[in-house]
């Protein structure tokens, strides 16, 4: 069977000025050693002002940490006021950007369709999307959830296959769970994560068993050991608990 390296990524959101995520950074640092990064991989995505700052101290200090973004326009170039494009995110070393958060999509009405875009974009510049798939509280009151969220996978990832599928990370976010401090039961996320797999599956056979799944949704020190210990799971996307250097590092230790 093969083997996914876990995978553990805080999204910082709206939060952390230049100088704060310099400290930030330091800190986590100063909390993980070179076991911890063997066994995880280990992402932060602080704000688009922050990119740079946080380059210069991974890159000045050799740190294991990598750097993420949390949005990107599909576009090379050109005028679209205040957006960003793909390459100059990888030329700040820039590995990750998550695509299609819910917050992007519920408050900036990103859709299925301009996720699919961002997505294929991430990839042609040599970069690994993150796609947030999830489903309203409506919607899994509904028993609609499963479907939603094969949905936005299939829709997510259209165009797109071979070793680019086989690369892509997907997060499994129930809305319900994001900020909220409900959690879904580890049950709940873990088949959830399975069937994100088996959706993957259907998209492109192979793919399935290399595409790592996250759960996120109020992640913290207290539930990350429960929901890595399910076979889907191959880390978590975090957000509030990363804001805090000890409670991030508490999740990137989750075995501990
Ligand atoms: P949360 O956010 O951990 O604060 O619930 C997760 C996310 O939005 O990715």
């Amino acid at each position: 069977m093969m083997t996914r390296k876990s995978l553990i990524v805080g999204n910082w959101k709206m939060n952390s000025s230049h100088l704060e995520t310099i400290q930030m950074v330091q800190k986590l640092s100063y909390r993980l050693d070179v076991g911890d990064y063997s066994r995880v991989e280990v992402v932060i995505c602080p704000p688009f002002t922050s990119l740079r700052s946080a380059q210069t101290v991974i890159e000045t200090d050799h740190l294991s940490i990598r750097l993420g973004a949390q949005n990107v326009d599909w576009h090379d170039n050109g005028a679209f006021t205040g957006e960003i494009a793909p390459s100059m995110l990888s030329k700040l070393s820039v590995r990750y950007v998550i695509v299609g958060h819910s917050e992007r999509r519920q408050i900036f009405g990103e859709t299925d369709e301009t996720v699919n875009r961002k997505l294929k974009a991430v990839l042609a510049a040599g970069m690994t999307p993150i796609l947030c798939v999830g489903e309203t509280e409506q919607e899994r009151d509904a028993d609609q959830a499963e479907s939603r969220v094969a949905s936005q996978i299939a829709e997510g990832l259209a165009g797109v296959s071979g070793d680019h599928l086989a690369s892509t990370v997907i997060a499994y976010e129930p809305i319900w769970a994001i900020g909220t401090g409900k959690t879904a039961s580890s049950d709940d996320a873990g088949s959830m994560c399975t069937l994100v797999r088996t959706t993957v599956e259907s998209v492109g056979h192979a793919a399935g068993e290399s595409v790592r799944v996250l759960y996120g949704g109020s992640v913290n020190p207290g539930n990350i050991a429960g929901l890595m210990a399910k076979r889907d799971i191959d880390g978590a996307l975090v957000g509030g608990a990363s804001l805090d250097p000890d409670s991030f590092a508490s999740v990137v230790r989750f075995w501990v």
